[in-house]
């Protein structure tokens, strides 16, 4: 036996428990020929490290029959130290892990601590499972070293013994590489997130600039008009209200809210003497007050957002009558856009209820029964009944917003 030891170890030590302790010779002749074939193995060049690892089933050290000579130069030990040496090197322990559900790798990582603390319970895995297929991270003398392990365990109850038969194979390069991969991965995620709330930063500021620049067109056309620009204030959330009312998106009232304010931008070409004339206007200004919805239609026209868009088309049509008897196109019914049928209830309803340079203000009910009266000759009848629905809210909105053009 010693001869065979010998031989199957050339210059190298056995250093080993079973060859030479009180175990079965069939155990020892597997043991022997395992050894011879591993032997083999490094000697036509193999990268893969061969060992034999050997435990007893109740517990205690792990200890190595046979250890691959590519093993020590990799950690620089001698075979006596190969288990104490591996243990103390050890930084972490991958498994990966093949998930049916959905079709991915699972990638459990266990660092230093959870290997010593789960020793046990990983050995009676690997026992039960038949094999071992993980890969570990090592210390060699401060330098990573990875190394995948894949082992078949073998007990042998008559023996009262447990050996991992395994192979090494130095992956230190791919896993390097999956690490700045991972590196990478993450940079990139944090570069995108990064980028992501930067664009979504200038479109906010963006969208709030071209709000603001809306908002001051609309203040220029309130003031040419001899307001202040709270007719255009409660014109906006009457509109709101009888838009939700009517069942419009969160989306689509928010542009309506917005658009709203420039229905009378067209008005800016309209001179004053005919604007601010205090009392009744001719037919001819009369005619000349009705061009506003065309001039303001083109001052809007060809822009891009939707916000301009139903502006535009705000712009144009909101003196249009349900009876097809109002200006400029003469539209009736639903020809007439939506969002213009809604200003037009809400812009005639806080002109009734303010004051004006001919007429003095009217009282909040009797505004009310007004648009009533108009239902399906002036407006939609479907929005002056939403309207009606709406007249506490329109209440608070009128009691809230100062009064005034
Ligand atoms: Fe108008
Ligand atoms: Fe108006």
């Amino acid at each position: 036996m010693t001869e065979n030891i010998s031989s199957s170890f050339g210059k190298r030590k056995y250093t080993g428990r079973i060859l030479s302790g009180p175990y079965s010779a069939e155990l020892k002749k597997n043991l022997l020929s395992s050894i011879a074939h591993f032997k083999a193995l490094e000697g036509v060049g193999s990268p893969i490290i061969p060992y034999i690892a050997a435990w007893l089933p109740e517990g205690g050290h792990i200890w190595y029959e046979y250890a691959g000579a590519k093993l020590q130069e990799l950690l620089g030990f001698n075979s006596t130290g190969v288990a104490g040496a591996l243990r103390d090197n050890i930084i972490t322990r991958c498994l990966y892990r093949v998930q049916d559900q959905p079709p991915t790798i699972d990638k459990i990582i266990l660092d230093k601590a959870q290997i010593e603390r789960l020793r046990d319970a990983m050995r009676s895995m690997a026992e039960r499972g038949g094999g071992v297929d993980a890969v570990y991270k090592f210390d060699a003398n401060g330098r990573p070293l990875w190394l995948k392990d894949l082992a078949r365990i073998e007990m042998h109850d008559r023996d009262r013994i447990v050996l991992s038969y395994g192979t090494l194979i130095d992956v230190t390069k791919e896993m390097q590489l999956e690490e700045t991969l991972v590196e990478v991965q993450s940079e990139l995620k944090f570069h995108k997130e990064n980028l992501e709330s930067l664009v979504e930063e200038r479109s906010r500021e963006l969208k709030k600039a071209h709000l603001d620049v809306l908002a001051r067109l609309t203040q220029a056309t309130a003031f040419r008009d001899g307001g202040t620009g709270s007719h255009i204030k409660r014109l906006s959330q009457y509109c709101a209200v009888l838009g939700s009312s009517y069942g419009l998106s969160k989306n689509a009232n928010n542009v309506l809210f917005h658009a709203v304010p420039m229905h009378d931008v067209g008005k800016l070409g309209i001179a004053d003497s005919i604007l601010q004339k205090p009392g009744p206007l001719s037919l001819e200004e009369f005619d000349i007050i009705k061009t506003h919805c065309q001039v303001g239609s083109d001052l809007l026209s060809e822009g891009q957002s939707t916000l301009l868009q139903v502006a535009q088309s705000i712009a144009l049509n909101h003196h249009e009558k349900w009876d097809g008897s109002g200006y400029p196109q003469g539209l009736a019914n639903r020809q007439i856009p939506l969002a213009s049928r809604i200003t037009s209830i809400c812009d005639v309803f806080d002109a009734l209820t303010s004051e004006r340079p001919y007429k003095k203000a009217w009282h909040f009910d009797d505004a009310v029964e007004e648009v009533g009266r108009m239902r399906e000759t002036y407006f939609d009848p479907n929005l002056v009944d939403l309207f009606m629905k709406e007249v506490p809210q329109m209440r608070t909105i009128y009691q809230r917003v100062p009064l005034g053009q």
